[in-house]
């Protein structure tokens, strides 16, 4: 059976939509399509249907990526439909926790900052780059890519 995999953020068109981006490409590569799938959700409604921040796509486009992603807004349902829920702060964390059905399906919930190495560190959430310039965009990307590295080792173990 797949893993299903949520990222979420606030918007949905910054950091969750990069993790998801990133990971597809990881999960591309490692040839693991048939057993993982990834999809990604904001907490908050108001970007629906947008492509990700051109802020952040014009970053992951010089690295590579290209992030097409349609904003959408996490609902109840995302909790029987995936098996891991990651959030991106703290903020995120307490929105999600809200929605769960139960306290068994908040056992889904994991932040990002778990699955940082080199990042763990100094940060302990993904900064939220919507306010900040382009330098926050790419340290969004290099953690991004620190933790899908080490969730797809962990999901293939
Ligand atoms: P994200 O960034 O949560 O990483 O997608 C944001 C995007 C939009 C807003 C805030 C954060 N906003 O306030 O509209």
């Amino acid at each position: 059976m797949k893993q299903k995999i949520l990222f979420v953020c606030l918007g949905n068109i910054c950091r969750s939509p990069a993790a998801d981006g990133i990971m597809h490409d990881l999960v591309a590569k490692a040839g693991a399509e048939g057993r993982i799938y990834i999809d990604s959700a904001g907490t908050y409604a108001g970007h629906t249907g947008e492509l990700p921040d051109p802020r952040m796509r014009a970053a992951a486009a010089r690295r590579g990526y290209n992030f097409t992603h349609r904003a959408r807004q996490i609902r109840e349902s995302d909790f029987y439909d995936f098996d891991r829920i990651i959030v991106m702060d703290d903020y995120n964390y307490e929105s999600v926790h809200r929605l769960a059905p139960s306290r068994e399906y908040s056992n889904k919930i994991y932040r990002m900052c778990e699955f940082f190495t080199t990042f763990a560190e100094r940060w302990s959430h993904v900064p939220d780059p919507y306010y900040e310039g382009a330098e926050g965009f790419e340290l969004v990307l290099d953690m991004l890519e620190e933790g899908c590295r080490n969730l797809l080792a962990d999901l293939e173990q």
